[in-house]
């Protein structure tokens, strides 16, 4: 049992010459002079020196080898489409895409800006900047209008690639009008809007500002684009995450740092080789869909699965059915998604056959006992969680099965990951608890291994003062979730330390919907607390404080006041982001010197005991809360 041990000990202790065997994983048009430049805590440089391309890397290193082999293989259900594409179309599609770009002006460096349904010109696209070293900003197609304007804002994006619609559940959704009012509301405009139209919903095109894919791809069928070589600190990509504050942060990730990760996480953690196929089942718009939907798979010169639909339709053997017909090997999704197939009849299950999956990895969310239990026995698989963030890129806490066959343990995520010194820190005195079964943060020492984000987009300090700076005297970083480790180093993960909520697996920060809440002309005050839900693990629930409460006895009143509350969130945010409820207080809970006691309200709304309340202002607020909830 030592294999896993030393080769995570090494990892930790002879970090630079462990990171270098790894870094053989990927092509380099030059090699690294140094592994790690640390000499600026707590900003890590991996493989300085080393230039490389994400996008040879991922596609054309494959076409010596393995130019027929599936490389993309696009599925929808609402759209009743199907296409694969080996490795030498994705080539063609890639390059074709990147003219594009460039022929709208896209240079290295600039930013672009994506925001599409699951469909295979995304992962043209995000392909198609890092070959030509520009960076994409994913933007989830869930999110509405106000949420998009605000990512447009920060990243300033000289480009933007979007569709005329994406669908859910057989639901047209249309994204043009939301881009069209994310722009117009956003200060910074965007030069270009490339455009995909899938013949969804009707498009109003502006004229020497928007432009149609079709038409570019006509132009230029024969591109050949040479993928342009860029230092391993180039940064590939950002995407934006909630924190406590309002403001979305864009996560910076490299090059060099990230390929070399992710190799290694398809070869240790997934047991993974070329010719697998992989199917993760998360949308382009989070960090699983980044790492394990188009660049971990691909970097391995894996086929990887792109499904745009429900686990549910046209019925609940569909995920299973993709599994029998494309022999899927690996299998990748949330908690949440296992729930909803919980629901439905068990036989869907047993009319595929699955015997290609090796395993199903399952992340995003705490993963409870009887949804594990379910699953494996369905599926006659192992069942891996595994722990981390859109900040890390890759697995903190899991199994490494490719170092060494390990058993998992219910309801742990698994041990601190090789690169990963991971450490719990008691969160008042800032040390670090090193006995078993103690509660803490779960704080990793610096450096970050490779892969991991290397700043904030444009704000160092916001780096540094938010991930760096949250433990009293102690520079780690703090993954903001709260967890023991038993004494055999597996680790439990029991929640966040800050106000991020979990729903469904999505994370989203509770101020920002406070935000959007807020702008409703009635509303004075407003809080929002994750709730425990079984089916989405989370949901919000707003608790809101009304200027004019005159006529709110009526609960006809009540109502429409909270559905255009919920409204809003929805045109602003994106449903995603919708609360469950919205009650309606007298005032909020807070304390004499006007602290809002969140927890306090969170603990009420799940019918548990709100702890020591003696600084409590008013406590009717609570008990208004408790008659709200009902006991
Ligand atoms: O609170 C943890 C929870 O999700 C957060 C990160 O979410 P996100 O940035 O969207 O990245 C998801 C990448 C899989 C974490 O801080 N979380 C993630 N995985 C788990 C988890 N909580 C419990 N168990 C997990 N396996």
């Amino acid at each position: 049992m030592r294999k896993f041990a030393d080769f995570y000990r090494r990892s930790i202790d002879e970090r630079d010459a462990f990171w270098a065997e790894q870094a053989a994983l990927i092509e380099w048009r030059t090699p690294a002079e140094q592994v790690c430049d640390y000499s600026r805590p707590p900003f890590a440089r991996w493989f300085v020196g080393g230039t490389t391309n994400l996008c040879h890397n991922a596609v054309d290193r494959h076409l010596t080898t393995r130019a027929d082999q599936a490389a993309l293989i696009a599925i929808s259900t609402e759209t009743n489409t199907e296409r694969s594409y080996s490795f030498a179309e994705l080539h063609a599609e890639v390059q074709r895409m990147a003219a594009a770009l460039q022929a709208l002006g896209v240079k290295k460096g600039d930013r672009v800006l994506i925001y599409m349904p699951m469909v295979a010109e995304a992962a043209f696209a995000m392909l198609a900047c890092v070959r030509i070293g520009a960076l994409h900003s994913v933007v989830f197609g869930g999110f509405a209008a106000g949420a998009l304007a605000s990512r447009i804002e920060d990243a300033e994006p000289m480009a933007v690639v979007s569709a005329d619609a994406g669908s859910r559940g057989g639901k047209v959704v249309p994204y043009k009008p939301l881009l069209d009012e994310a722009i117009a509301l956003s200060r910074y405009k965007p030069t270009a809007v490339l455009m995909v139209d899938r013949g969804l919903a009707p498009m109003a095109m502006r004229a020497g500002r928007d432009h149609d894919w079709a038409a570019l791809r006509a132009r230029h069928l024969d591109a050949a684009v040479p993928c342009e070589w860029v230092e391993s600190a180039h940064p590939s990509y950002t995407l934006y995450t909630s924190g406590t504050t309002g403001k979305p942060k864009g996560v910076q990730r490299d090059t060099g740092g990230y390929a070399v990760a992710l190799a290694a996480s398809m070869k240790h953690i997934f047991d993974a080789k070329a010719g697998d196929v992989f199917f993760a089942t998360s949308d382009i718009g989070w960090v699983v869909g980044h790492s394990y939907i188009i660049y971990g798979p691909l970097l391995a010169g894996m086929a990887t699965v792109l499904y745009e639909g429900l686990p549910t339709r046209p019925d609940a053997g569909v995920w299973w059915s993709i599994v029998e017909k494309y022999q899927v090997t690996h299998m990748f999704s949330a908690p949440t998604a296992v729930r909803v197939l919980k629901k439905q009849d068990p036989s869907w299950l047993k009319k595929h056959d699955v015997s290609s999956l090796k395993a199903l990895w399952l992340a995003g969310e705490p993963l409870d006992e009887p949804t594990a239990q379910w699953i494996s026995d369905a599926l006659g698989v192992p069942i891996i969680d595994n722990y981390w963030q859109t900040e890390t890129g890759w697995p903190i806490l899991t199994l490494a099965n490719g170092v060494e066959p390990q058993t998992a343990r219910f309801g742990s995520p698994g041990k601190a990951m090789y690169g990963y010194n991971v450490k719990l820190i008691d969160e008042v005195s800032g040390e670090e608890l090193t006995g078993a079964d103690q509660k803490g943060v779960v704080a990793i020492e610096g450096p970050l291994p490779p892969g991991c984000m290397q700043t904030v987009w444009r704000d160092d300090a916001r780096f540094v003062s938010t991930y760096w700076k949250s433990i009293p005297g102690r520079m780690v970083y703090s993954t903001f979730d709260w967890g023991i480790r038993d004494a055999d180093g597996y680790y439990f993960i029991l929640g966040r330390t800050d106000d991020v909520i979990n729903v469904a697996g999505h994370r989203l920060g509770t101020r920002e919907i406070e935000e959007s809440i807020s702008s409703h002309p009635n509303i004075a005050e407003v809080a929002v607390v994750g709730v425990a839900d079984s089916l989405k693990g989370q949901v919000a629930m707003a608790f809101a404080v009304p200027r004019d409460a005159s006529g709110l006895q009526d609960p006809a009143a009540r109502l429409k006041l909270e559905g255009e509350v919920m409204q809003r969130v929805d045109a602003q945010l994106g449903a995603v982001a919708r609360p469950a409820r919205v009650h309606f207080l007298n005032t909020l809970p807070k304390t004499r010197s006007g602290k809002l006691l969140r927890r306090a309200l969170q603990a009420v709304a799940e019918r548990r005991d709100p702890g020591d309340l003696t600084t409590m202002e008013d406590p009717a607020a609570l008990q208004q809360v408790r008659e709200l909830i009902g006991d």
